[in-house]
């Protein structure tokens, strides 16, 4: 008979414990469909970073770690994406554990900014210089020949804001789907989160010229033929007319 696989839905980690006697837990930073992020300690250096842990269920035989820390060291030179540090194994409740660690981002989830913004939404030019921070960083990463995989405002970390946006991403995900379909998702994926930021569907009929024409109705297709990738995107957004 098959083992059963062991199955974590929360490590509810406390302050002050200490994980693989390397790295003490100051708080949660979030949680999701993977694991728990953390913001830790490293003892020895008393630096702070971010403790990644992964369910069980969610990274059999480690292939989700694997994935993600080879993934955050190949895009080591690309500004927007978080530089990936180590790994490691604890033990949760009798069960191994891996946890990856890496740079701590000081920031505003763009989900949380856009959210107290007055109407929860953004002005057509602020959202412009999102996107156009977004593309710029992701141009480097297309531009190796690799995609993000999971770009949505819960992965945009805002750092600062002022006339442009610095922005750090985080969980990136392995796409079932070739690295060129991939790409074209988080295309796809970059025109959506602009959508959503402006207000998404509620506001988007009285949305000027310009800004549907980036946004094509959320049309794949029609975005697509437009920006194939990144930097089709960014070079529009520089170009256009507004
Ligand atoms: N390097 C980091 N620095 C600061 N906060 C982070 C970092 N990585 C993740 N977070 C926070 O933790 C949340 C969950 O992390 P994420 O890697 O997106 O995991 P999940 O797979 O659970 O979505 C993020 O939405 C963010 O709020
Ligand atoms: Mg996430």
């Amino acid at each position: 008979m098959a083992k059963a696989i062991a199955k974590i839905d929360h490590f509810n980690l406390a302050a002050g414990r200490v994980l693989a006697r390397k790295y003490e837990v100051i708080s949660l930073l979030g949680g999701g469909w993977e694991g728990e992020v953390y913001l830790v300690r490293e003892v020895a250096t008393g630096i702070e970073r971010t403790a990644k842990l992964f369910f069980p269920q969610r990274n059999l035989r480690d292939k989700a770690v694997k994935f993600y820390a080879k993934k955050l060291h190949k895009l080591r030179h690309c500004p927007i994406v978080i530089q990936y540090s180590a790994q490691d194994q604890i033990t949760v409740k009798g069960i191994p554990v891996t946890l990856l660690i890496s740079e701590y981002v000081e920031g505003e989830l763009l989900s949380q900014f856009v959210a107290r913004q007055p109407g929860k939404r953004l002005q057509p030019y602020q959202a412009l210089h999102v996107l156009h921070a977004l593309a710029c960083g992701m141009e480097a990463v297309h531009r190796i020949g690799e995609y993000h995989g999971d770009l949505h405002t819960d992965n945009i970390i805002l750092q600062r804001y002022g006339l442009g946006f610095d922005m750090k991403l985080v969980d990136l995900f392995q796409s079932p789907s070739s690295k060129r379909t991939a790409i074209q998702d988080d295309t796809v994926e970059m025109v959506r989160i602009f959508h959503e930021i402006l207000g998404g569907q509620k506001h988007y009929a009285k949305q000027s010229r310009a800004v549907k024409d980036i946004i094509n109705g959320q049309k794949r297709s029609l975005i697509l033929k437009k920006f194939r990738s990144a930097a089709q995107l960014r070079e529009y957004i520089e170009t256009m007319q507004w």
